[in-house]
């Protein structure tokens, strides 16, 4: 954990936004994975992380802001905890840590809540796990089906617009957690040969992310089928000629995140068909880089990325006519489905608990319903601090491909017949990280992951 004024100082910073009433932030519990005691990884809320820094389960944090109060809830281990799980640093040591002075059991919990509920002071975040939903019942008497509804928009906007913006130690833990994500892609890329299987690649990334920092950040996609999009099936042999996509980060011990994506030729070298889409999709995420600084959106930024997508794929006789119109009426669309990125930090996709409206848009830069552009989860004016994920793509979706070519979608700007040929290519996506600095942004990571085609052969190679 931080230092204890890190802490201290973010609440003070929420409790000003704030203004008044108050702030509950709850932790997450163990949660089962097929019996009781046998619990998937823990992993704590990145929001409770963010300002009371300990990384126990079942506890929640409470933040008086017109009395000045700060608390802890949660439970002391008992006897039977100790025997089974070995001795603990109890509460409220762990809450000096943090700079919080007091503590009380979680029973005490709903009194300190209940009074207050009914005047509308009580502000809480939106849950997503079905304990916490529950829990929300019983400390303040929701009807679980309205917990999100009732969830505190003030204070949403409070913690986005401090999470938003990365305090240098971060940045440090994020670039720890881009230092083993290219560890785990330059493993991938060596062992990709024909005839291994894509769980054993899987596996070893996993077992990289889990040794070296806390675990993965999301559950690898790795697959020679890259065109779905995020593709957890590994059950595949690698095939020579064929592309694996791997997409896989990892969380540093203090719950940091890293996101890339590499994707590589089984047996090592790129095919000329291979290497004219790679070119393209590797071009979109330099322009985004070169493009994204504070005071750009990213949305604008990712419809510049796609005119670098339509403009190659009209070279490859993919597309026709011209490519702003093309990504103006969203044809492109048809070969990159998703956003330019998201933003990154203690979750992979930050802060997505508390509603992509808020961490991605502004009453200026509104979400857009159009397809692809729709899925555009950072869409902003980007900030000094920010980090984003730079993340084009190329797919070629056969279900896609008959349903849009059956509609007749797009006739002016993409060339069917020769798209057909090109539906058994898979997938291409190439991400980094992004930090946003004064004046422009760099990759994050002591070293980038290969990127370019005579990287990732040569990666091969060795
Ligand atoms: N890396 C997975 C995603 O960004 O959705
Ligand atoms: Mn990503």
């Amino acid at each position: 954990m931080f230092d204890k004024s890190v802490y201290e100082s973010r609440r003070q910073r929420l409790a000003e936004r704030m203004g008044s009433g108050m702030i509950l932030i709850l932790g997450n519990y163990e949660a089962p994975a097929n019996y009781l005691a046998n619990t998937y990884k823990f992993r704590q809320d990145s929001s409770f992380l963010y300002f009371f820094g300990i990384n126990r389960p079942g506890l929640a944090g409470v933040i008086d802001v017109d009395n000045g109060r700060e608390c802890i809830y949660g439970d002391d281990p008992d006897l039977d905890d100790i025997i089974w799980s070995g001795p603990q640093v109890s509460l409220q040591e762990m809450a000096e840590r943090v700079g919080v002075k007091h503590t009380a059991t979680f029973a005490a919990l709903a009194g300190a809540l209940q009074n207050d509920f009914g005047n509308n002071r009580v502000h809480f975040l939106p849950p997503y796990r079905s304990r916490n939903i529950l829990m929300l019942e019983d400390l303040l008497g929701l009807n679980p089906a309205w917990a999100s509804a009732y969830s505190s928009v003030k204070l949403i906007r409070a913690v986005v617009a401090l999470r938003s913006v990365k305090e240098p130690r971060e940045i440090e833990e994020i670039r720890l957690a881009c230092n083993i994500g290219r560890e785990m892609h330059v493993r991938a890329m060596q062992e990709a040969r024909p005839g291994v299987k894509e769980q054993r690649v899987a596996g070893l990334l996993e077992g990289i992310a889990a040794s070296r920092g806390s675990m993965v950040s999301f559950p690898v996609i790795l697959s020679q089928n890259g065109e779905t999009l995020h593709n957890h099936d590994h059950s595949q042999v690698l095939t020579e000629g064929r592309l694996m996509l791997t997409d896989a980060g990892a969380e540093t011990e203090m719950c940091y995140c890293s996101d890339f994506t590499r994707t590589v030729p089984v047996g090592g070298k790129f095919s000329s068909r291979q290497r004219d889409v790679y070119s393209i999709v590797l071009a979109c995420n330099r322009k985004a880089m070169e493009l994204a600084r504070p005071g750009a959106t990213y949305k604008w930024v990712h419809e510049e990325t796609c005119k670098v997508l339509a403009r190659g794929l009209k070279e490859l006789g993919l597309m026709k006519g011209d490519a702003e119109e093309a990504v103006a009426a969203g044809a492109h669309a048809l070969f990159m489905p998703h956003g330019l990125g998201h933003m990154m930090g203690l979750d992979v996709h930050d802060m997505e608990s508390l509603g992509q409206e808020f961490v991605g848009y502004d009453e200026e830069t509104r979400p857009s319903g159009q397809f692809g552009l729709s899925s555009l989860r950072m869409g902003r004016r980007l900030e000094e601090g920010f980090v984003v994920t730079d993340e084009p793509g190329c797919y070629f979706i056969p279900a896609l491909i008959d349903r849009w070519r059956e509609k007749r979608m797009h006739e002016e700007f993409l060339v069917y017949d020769r798209i057909e040929s090109f539906k058994d290519f898979g997938g291409i996506r190439v991400e980094d990280d992004l930090l946003i600095t004064r004046d422009g942004a760099v990759y994050l990571g002591d070293e980038r992951v290969p990127s370019t085609i005579e990287e990732i052969e040569e990666t091969m190679r060795g």
